[in-house]
């Protein structure tokens, strides 16, 4: 290990993050009964310029007023370079601030810019007297957020997430996409002819260097890495798809734009009964040794080495969260 320690963001549960615009107040009690972990109230891409000051005004009345249960709520404001941000944090935080646990920030793009969003927070919350701290969730989505994914990640004590928005990172880096979070075909390897001609198309991952990026700036700072829209709520075995591959290389969460999304992202983040007993028993078997002094550890007639141990404490735990234990 380095000697450098890398301090973890609190350990909320952040298996599915339900996307609810704030300009659609009728939604919002379906949402508050639904079991998205986290949801967060839209302010930007969801609401339009002139529902706005609507949307906010639902937003801090839901907050307030709603029993939301132990759901993690979050805010997603509007992005620094526009003239909604500001009162967006002063309203919100000022009139719902003891309710909500994040703020969500869109289109990061460098440190400062969580810096002055820091800084106006710190301000609120001393001023109205708040014990709480509220966390932030910032979405790289963009080439310059993806440039500066390091120092964001590391740019303030509220961070607590890294997601990735997929479609605006898309439209960013002018990529061919298809449908938001999907692949598309033409990403592809094309095997050389076997004997008899024929050739194979392997489709590839478009987004798997930008969510790898990602997932190090968010893991090298102690945040949890979450994967963003799937667009084409229709098709669960694409979403449940994309969820996996996110998994595999990390993410512990991902966002449901959709009610319907809600169960495949807790069914996708959350670990197997057959992961959490063998990980259950790798932890047993390390106890073990260590009270018969012995300084290897074997399950099933394999080594464990202290790599597998780790990684069978973060499932463990991460189980009991689940169950609420
Ligand atoms: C999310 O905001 C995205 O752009 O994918
Ligand atoms: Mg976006």
């Amino acid at each position: 290990m380095s000697f450098h320690s890398v301090r973890q963001a609190p350990g909320r549960l952040n298996r599915s993050e339900l996307a609810v615009p704030g300009s659609q107040a009728q939604m919002f009690e379906k949402a508050a009964a639904s079991d998205a972990d986290v949801i967060f109230l839209d302010l930007e891409d969801a609401v339009a310029p002139d529902e706005k000051a609507g949307a906010r005004k639902n937003i801090i009345k839901a907050l307030n007023e709603i029993d939301w249960g132990t759901k993690s709520m979050s805010v997603r404001i509007n992005g620094l370079d526009t003239h909604y941000m500001y009162r967006d944090v002063v309203d919100v935080v000022e009139q719902a601030g003891e309710r909500l646990d994040l703020i969500m920030i869109p289109k990061v793009g460098t440190a400062a810019d969580v810096y002055a969003v820091d800084m106006l927070v710190t301000q609120i919350e001393d001023a109205k007297g708040y014990k709480k701290r509220i966390g932030f969730e910032h979405i790289i989505e963009t080439a310059l957020g993806m440039q500066n994914v390091s120092a964001i990640a590391a740019a303030s004590e509220r961070n607590e997430s890294l997601h990735f928005g997929v479609a605006d990172y898309a439209a960013s880096m002018r990529a061919r996409t298809t449908v938001i979070g999907g692949v598309n075909q033409h990403y592809s390897v094309l095997t050389d002819p076997d004997a008899d001609g024929n050739r194979a198309v392997h489709w590839g991952d478009m987004w798997h260097s930008a969510v790898v990026n990602m997932v190090v700036a968010a893991r090298a700072n102690g945040l949890r890495p979450i994967d963003g829209p799937f667009g084409d709520f229709s098709d669960p075995e694409g979403y449940r798809a994309a969820a996996y591959r996110a998994a595999v290389l990390g993410c512990e969460g991902k966002w449901a734009i959709h009610p319907s999304q809600i169960a495949l992202a807790n069914e996708v983040m959350s670990p197997s009964a057959a992961e959490i007993d063998k990980a259950e028993r790798i932890l047993k078997a390390m106890a073990e040794a260590e009270a018969a002094g012995k300084g290897a550890v074997s399950l099933d007639g394999r080594l464990i080495d202290y790599a597998s141990i780790r990684q069978a404490e973060v499932l463990v735990e991460k189980a009991k969260q689940i169950s609420g234990g």
